[in-house]
């Protein structure tokens, strides 16, 4: 996979929300409303149910899908998992890991997202990796100590040509769900320290080519602040990827960004 820094990178992830029938309708519209908007990448993120229906409803589409999790083995006495095999089989390109809200209710550690991002990246899939301080590290002045221990843990072993295949998302737990967004400063801050916490570790080719998106609480009316920011590539978006005219919205405002940079 060559990333580009050309477009601005949407992702959607429609977490528990959406049933087979809702989600096709849902992609259509995305991809109506998403026709002229080729100055953008979009991928969509359903909910497992979804995935195939979806990913059948996109063929020959620009927009790409997602996963929203995976198991790290290919396959095996897992009841209730997901392999990486599995998810490509039904067309999957990228695939969220540790996202928030997997640490914090279903126990995932910097060291199962590890595993996770190496299984996909050996399957095939792109990883998003999700990073982000909570509330509590942000106003103890540990923002960068976290996001930094999450990247090295969460990359370990990986060499500079697997990290360069891998997407970053960087969420403040704090801001999402919560209409509460970092406000560009914030978000340029700690998006430059990710690319630089790359280029220190892995070269500065990978730190230079590497997509780092922001999510937290993305909607229409900041993601053109947001986006305009030199080390902000793109969004994850959760809420507002719901339905196709936001999304749509959003991209648009984010081309806009872009242009200007
Ligand atoms: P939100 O979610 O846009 O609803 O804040 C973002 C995310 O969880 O990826």
């Amino acid at each position: 996979m060559n990333f580009t820094h050309e477009k601005p990178f949407i992702a959607g992830n429609w977490k528990m929300f959406k049933t087979v029938p809702e989600a096709v309708e849902m992609v259509q519209k995305l991809h109506e409303a998403s026709l002229g908007l080729e100055k953008a990448q979009f991928v969509v993120v359903p909910p497992f149910t979804a995935l195939y229906e979806v990913s059948r409803a996109l063929q020959g589409s620009p927009v790409q899908v997602g996963a929203q999790n995976m198991y790290w083995e290919e396959q095996g006495a897992f009841t209730g998992e997901v392999s990486a095999p599995m998810l490509k089989d039904i067309g999957c390109i990228y695939v969220v890991i540790g996202h928030s809200e997997r640490r914090q209710y279903f126990g995932e550690t910097n060291e199962t997202v590890n595993n996770k991002i190496k299984a996909a990246l050996n399957h095939g899939l792109v990883p998003i990796m999700c990073i982000g301080e909570s509330l509590e590290e942000r106003e103890n002045g540990n923002t960068i100590t976290k996001v930094q221990s999450q990247i090295i843990e969460g990359l370990k072993g990986l060499e500079a040509e697997k990290v360069r295949q891998i997407i970053i998302a960087y969420e403040p737990i704090w801001a999402i769900g919560t209409g509460l967004t970092a406000t560009p400063d914030q978000a340029q801050e700690v998006h430059r320290f990710i690319r630089s916490n790359l280029a220190e570790k892995h070269g500065n080719d990978v730190a230079s080519c590497a997509i780092i998106l922001y999510g937290g609480s993305v909607k229409p009316e900041n993601s053109y602040s947001l986006l305009k920011e030199k080390d902000i590539n793109g969004a994850l978006v959760g809420g507002a990827s719901l339905k196709a005219e936001s999304f749509a919205e959003i991209a648009k405002k984010a081309i806009k960004a872009y242009e200007e940079k």
